[in-house]
């Protein structure tokens, strides 16, 4: 579980109870579980005797589960809100695909045409897109989902932190502009261990936020100041400061919660900040804050350096090289996963096997294939057992193992994943993401130095 984020309310002033607490009882954590100041202090008194201290610590323990549940009841409703929008338009325009296409069928084998079909075929081609814009935007929300989950299996390198800061503030500038001048105070720092596409979520989510609480059309009297600097302890320190709204002391506890939002209905899902959170804790950093109603609030994020010589995972080749055809062996254990891969792939010589066994079978038999795109946990024979039994007979067809996943990892699937040469495609997959992985794999390897 992630360590709580510090959070300072100005009420409070160098932080709660400071000194007062005993080491058993977190001052972030009894904010973070609604107890108010009162509370708190009886809390400080009763965990200071021994005769009561059992007692204390069952109440918080209570507490914190009670907060769970409903942090997941939360998380639960807010994504099911979140789908249900697009799902609606989604499945009411498949229906209505579905239904009609049979005409586009009839005249497309020779029925005669008439004015109404030209008007479907129209109808047709937009629901399809509004489909598509739908499916799109349940990617989205899945893909802010999986963040929490999949923040610990990130690849991370060394990165500069200060032109993922730049290209930040270029993209929230369109947003900013209206509201507030803009100061860069970027100082080098040391690289940071992480993911730089991971990193620019956590910088374009704070600055919007900043942005987004000054209200618009008085640009010349707010600013909004992101700076970088190295702390005494060589912790990389980024800061954004605004001078907005502030935050209510009453909301502070919660604005790392999943779908805690004070914004209007599609204007924010909530999802920014705790994100942030679990990536910034993930790479071992925190988030700090500071806020004054009225006045402005400050996000700090601390980010341990990168170590000297970090471990490099072997490159793959370049993307560059162009796609020919291939003969690319699918093995998914849902068939609707291979059927639009197939159909994706037509320029491919595509065959489709639901299990590694099948997949085997095939290699076994005499087929030659040039790709294999695996899915990595299916039941039975795995993915990684299949690669590993196929580079046991064919080395160069091993190569070409592209794998998919839905996002489930274990500590076996991640632990291969860092040792084996192996590309790796998200579901939903992008296709301009599946065709480079398929050209890379084509790619002859580099020649040996
Ligand atoms: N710089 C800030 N100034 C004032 N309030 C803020 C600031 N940053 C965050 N907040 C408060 O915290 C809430 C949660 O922020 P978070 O980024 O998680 O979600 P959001 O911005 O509402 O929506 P999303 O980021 O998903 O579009 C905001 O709705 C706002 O109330
Ligand atoms: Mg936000």
């Amino acid at each position: 579980m992630h360590s709580a984020p510090t959070v300072t309310e100005p009420s409070d002033p160098g932080g709660l109870a400071a000194g007062r607490l005993p080491h058993c009882v977190d001052s972030c954590l009894l904010i973070r579980l609604g107890f108010g100041a009162k509370d708190r202090d009886e809390l400080a008194v009763l965990a200071g005797r021994p005769e009561t201290r059992a007692e204390v610590e069952r109440a918080i323990a209570q507490r914190a589960l009670a907060d769970r549940l409903s942090s997941a009841a939360a998380l639960a409703a807010g994504v099911a809100h979140e789908l249900n929008n697009p799902l609606a338009y989604v499945t009411a325009n498949l229906a209505f695909l579905a239904e009609r296409m049979g005409r586009l069928v009839e005249v497309l084998s020779g029925a005669p045409r008439t004015v109404e079909d030209v008007d479907l075929a129209t109808q047709l081609a937009e629901a399809m897109r509004e489909a598509r814009t739908g499916a799109e935007r349940m990617r989205a929300v899945v893909r802010d989902l999986k963040t929490f989950a999949r923040v610990e299996e990130e690849r991370r390198v060394p990165v500069d932190v200060r032109p993922v800061i730049d290209s930040c503030l270029n993209l929230a500038w369109a947003e900013l502009r209206r509201r507030a001048g803009l100061a860069r105070d970027l100082e080098p720092v040391p690289p940071v261990l992480g993911d730089e596409g991971r990193l620019s979520q956590v910088f374009v989510n704070l600055v919007l936020n900043a942005a987004q609480s000054i209200p618009g059309g008085r640009p010349d009297d707010h600013e909004v100041r992101v700076a970088t600097r190295t702390l005494p302890d060589g912790r990389v320190a980024i800061e954004v400061r605004d001078t907005g709204s502030g935050i209510d002391p009453a909301h502070l506890p919660k604005i790392f919660d999943p779908f805690f939002t004070t914004k209007g209905p599609g204007q924010g899902t909530g999802l920014g900040l705790s994100i942030c959170h679990a990536v910034i804790t993930s790479m071992g950093g925190e988030i700090e804050v500071e806020s004054a109603v009225g006045r402005g609030s400050t996000f700090r994020v601390l980010l341990p350096p990168a170590p000297q010589e970090p471990p490099q995972r072997a490159q793959d080749a370049g993307p560059s090289a162009p796609p020919h055809p291939a003969r690319i062996l699918v093995v998914d254990d849902e068939p609707l996963v291979g059927a639009v891969l197939r159909r994706t792939l037509a320029e491919h010589d595509v065959t489709l096997v639901e299990s590694a066994d099948a997949a085997l079978a095939r290699i076994d038999a005499g087929d030659r294939f040039d790709v294999v795109l695996c899915d990595l946990l299916m039941p039975g024979t795995s993915g990684m057992d299949l690669y590993r039994a196929v580079a046991a007979r064919d080395p160069s067809l091993a190569r070409g193992f592209v794998f998919l996943t839905g996002g489930a990892f274990t500590p076996a699937a991640r632990a291969f994943l860092e040792s084996e040469p192996v590309d790796l495609l998200e579901k939903p997959f992008d296709v301009a993401a599946l065709r480079a992985a398929i050209a890379r794999r084509l790619a002859p390897p580099p020649a040996p130095a």
